[in-house]
């Protein structure tokens, strides 16, 4: 089985409540905080820019078969525990669905988006 993918915006800015946090970006701080706790278990790759800039700190998460889960909104400084919980809830559930009552409230307060697995093959198109 393919390990799960957590993509996270290294660029994000904090939040203005989390504003003078430091020299990084609030998603590079997001990222640093959720290296150790996802090692060996999701593979963690940075991206810049996910186009939600106003909506940060972003990131999603996919697998081969699974739901891709988006989210928005993540607190560089509070939200890497919740997050790396999700990411092994989401490892552990066949398709990616961790029932809704096992997500922590700030997950689900962050969720944007949440799509179904692509088709492993594409549907043949009919030809006219
Ligand atoms: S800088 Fe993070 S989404 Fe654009």
């Amino acid at each position: 089985m393919t390990q799960p993918t957590l993509f996270v915006c290294a660029l994000c800015k904090f939040p203005a409540a989390e504003s003078g946090a430091g020299d990084s970006p609030g998603g590079q701080h997001l990222i640093d905080q959720l290296t150790d706790r996802l090692k060996g278990e999701i593979t963690l790759q940075p991206v810049r820019c996910m186009a939600a800039c106003d909506r940060a700190c972003n990131a999603a998460l996919s697998a081969p078969g699974k739901l891709t889960f988006i989210f928005n909104d993540l607190s560089p400084r509070q939200s890497a525990h919740d997050l790396a919980e999700f990411c092994r809830q989401y490892a552990a559930a066949a398709n990616g669905k961790v029932p809704y009552g096992l997500r922590s409230p700030a997950i689900k307060q962050s969720t944007a988006y949440v799509l179904p697995p692509l088709l492993s093959e594409p549907a043949p198109i009919p030809i006219a």
